[in-house]
Formats: structure tokens, sequence, C-alpha cells
């Protein structure tokens, strides 16, 4: 399975203090968050109108690989709304009725969070509709003989989902949103931006104006990693430079992370290169990579494809994945052989 990865985009579940840092750099209204400017335009738009006509903002469904800001949106949109953020996720919950008491303390305009909308039981998203659509739910009371629901209205709220995976998120889920967005990879000049400003929030002694770029620049399009990068550049320059960062220290730092120039760590390299030699360049299908490298399918088509494929390293066709002539250079394997003839078989 998946080891601990400094450039995994997903939130490290088990360290308290990655997500204690992330909670303290997390932008918490529009004005500090960086980029997405066409949400951010679309956003201040449907929040303006919103509160102008006292009503709730649309349903929002955010898409996009991790890291890119999805639940920090949903805090900042429920800021600027000035109203609460109730937070829950597609796999904690079950049944229907286990958004009862969310959706029912819920007040007027407030938002409602669902992580990984994705992964909502069936039963869960049917519930759902009609609170999405009209504000009410119906309550199963009783069973059996006197089984019957019980009609409870809602308070008009605001749901924004949030998703990894959108070609999973049902049809009719995703037609229940005003708002649908993708999320897309930060420029190494909005890296930066978030970078100076968590250096500030952090008190890092900045030595040389060279070092935070380089972090940016292999930060993979993504603030957490990021952020992440830039707390293990601080524990370096902390025992080796007396928490000066300078230009040196980012590269020691980076490089015994295993973090090579163009962001890539150890399981991209390795995905890249398995494509490359065992399957000689591709295609190849995700479950057979997937199995060869014992990971989990869905994590590396989450985490570990949609910037290889930023990249240009790989391309993806009916048939499976294909190793580009750039991602073979990258890893040193040989080109492979008929790359170019099938490489747009798909849009
Ligand atoms: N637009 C942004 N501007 C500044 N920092 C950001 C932005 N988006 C994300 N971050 C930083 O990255 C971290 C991860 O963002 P998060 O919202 O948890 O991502 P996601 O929910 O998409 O996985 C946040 O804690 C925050 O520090
Ligand atoms: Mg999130």
């Amino acid at each position: 399975m998946a080891t601990e990865r400094i450039v995994s985009s997903a939130p490290i579940e088990t360290s308290p203090i990655d997500e204690q840092v992330n909670w303290s750099l997390r932008p918490t209204r529009m004005l500090e968050y960086v980029g997405q400017s066409e949400l951010l335009a679309k956003l201040s738009i449907a929040i303006a109108a919103a509160k102008g006509r006292t009503e709730p903002m649309e349903h929002l469904l955010l898409h996009g690989p991790p890291g890119l800001g999805k639940t920090t949106l949903a805090h900042v949109v429920a800021a600027e709304m000035g109203r609460r953020v109730q937070i829950t996720s597609g796999p904690a919950l079950s049944k229907g009725t286990d958004l009862v008491s969310v959706l029912t303390r819920l007040e007027a305009g407030d938002v409602l969070f669902i992580d990984e909308i994705h992964r909502l039981p069936i039963a869960v998203e049917e519930f759902v509709y009609p609170a999405m659509e009209d504000y009410r739910i119906d309550v199963p009371v009783d069973s059996g003989l006197h089984a019957r629901t019980v009609q409870i209205s809602l308070q008009p709220f605001t749901l924004i989902g949030a998703t990894t995976r959108a070609g999973l998120v049902s049809a009719p889920m995703r037609s229940r949103f005003g708002i649908t967005h993708h999320l897309r990879f930060y420029t190494t000049a909005e890296l930066l931006e978030i970078l100076v400003r968590s250096s500030t929030l952090l008190g890092l002694t900045i030595a040389d104006d060279t070092g935070l770029p380089i972090i940016a620049a292999r930060a993979r399009g993504t603030p957490r990693i990021a952020n992440r990068l830039l707390r293990r550049v601080r524990d370096f320059a902390q025992v080796h430079n007396n928490g000066a960062v300078t230009r040196r220290v980012v590269e020691q730092a980076l490089e015994m992370e295993g973090v090579d120039a163009m962001g890539l760590d150890e399981l991209d390299r390795s995905y890249l290169r398995i494509i490359g030699t065992t399957y000689t360049g591709g295609p190849v299908g995700l479950e057979a990579v997937a199995a060869t490298m014992n990971e989990d399918a869905g994590t590396l088509e989450a985490v570990v494809e949609p910037y290889l494929l930023q990249l240009g390293f790989i391309a993806r066709m009916r048939r499976g994945r294909m190793l580009t002539a750039a991602g073979a250079k990258h890893v040193n394997v040989p080109p492979p052989v008929q790359a170019s003839a099938n490489l747009f078989d798909e849009p």
C-alpha cells in the first residue's frame, strides 16, 4: 500500500500536526484565496446575488485533484455569506437518516459541505435530492406494518460537494448543482504567492529570494504540496542553517525527500518506469499498472495521474495508459515504440 509521500496531495490523516498547520495556513476569505480566478469571479456574483435576495447561494460542485483548495473554498464561501459551515463526507454516511441531525441543525443560508461526494451511497443520494431541491426531507418512522415517513422542512441552505473523481458522481446528483467547477492546477507564480504568505504566517527567515521559487516549481501545481514542502524545508533549515531558508537549503531538503526537479517523487517515477519497462510503454490498463505496483487504482488515478497528464508524461487512451517520449526521457527508459501512432485516439 501507499507509503507516506511528501508530495502526496492527499491529507495525511495520521498526522494531526499536519492538519493543524494546514488549518493555520488556510485562507479564510476570498481576498486571501490565491488563483482559480474564473471560479472566484463566478462565485462573487453568485454570492452577491444570493445576499441581495437573502437566499442561500446555489449548490456548488467542485471537482479536481486533492490539495487544490476545495475544502478551503467551502469555508470561504460560508464566511463570505456570513454563515456557518457543517462538514461531512460520503464515506461517513451510510444511510439517509445519518444526515437528519446535520440537516435540521442548518440555519438559513448555512453551507453543508460533503467531501468525497462520489462515495455517497445511493440511498443517501436519494435522501438528499429533496433536501437540495425543496429543502425538505422524508424521514422514515416506525417500520413493518406501520412504516410511514414524516416530512420535515429545512432551512434553505447551500450544498457544496467536493470530489476527486468527477466521473463517479451520478448524473442525477450532478444535475442538481447550480454551479459545477473543475479546479485547475496552480501556476508557479500562484504557488509562490501562497508560499510567501505561508512563510510569513510560519515566521520563517527567508535569507534569499531564490529558495521559494524552487519549492513553487516542484509543488505539482498544488497548494497543499507547496505548504508541505515548505514545512520540510523549515525543519531542514532549522537543523542545518540556523533557520535561514536559502536556495541551497531548499535544494538539499527537497533532494533528501526524493522530490525531483519536476516535483515528482519515487511513486510517480516508479509508475512511469513500470509502464515504460514492464509494459513497454503501453497502452496498458490502469488496473494492471496498479496491480504491478501493489497500489490502489483509485489512488493512482486521483493522485498520481492528473499531474503526469498535465506534464504530458503520459497519455490516457481508450485502451489504457501510454508513456510519452517526454515521460520516458524523465525516467531514463527507452522511448515507447508505438507512441506517436495512437496517441490521440481519445479526446
Ligand atoms: N487558493 C488557495 N490559496 C491559498 N492556499 C490554498 C489555496 N488552496 C489551498 N490552499 C492551501 O492548501 C491546503 C489544502 O487545501 P484543501 O482545501 O484542503 O484542498 P482539497 O480540499 O481540495 O483537498 C489548505 O490548507 C491551504 O493551506
Ligand atoms: Mg478537502
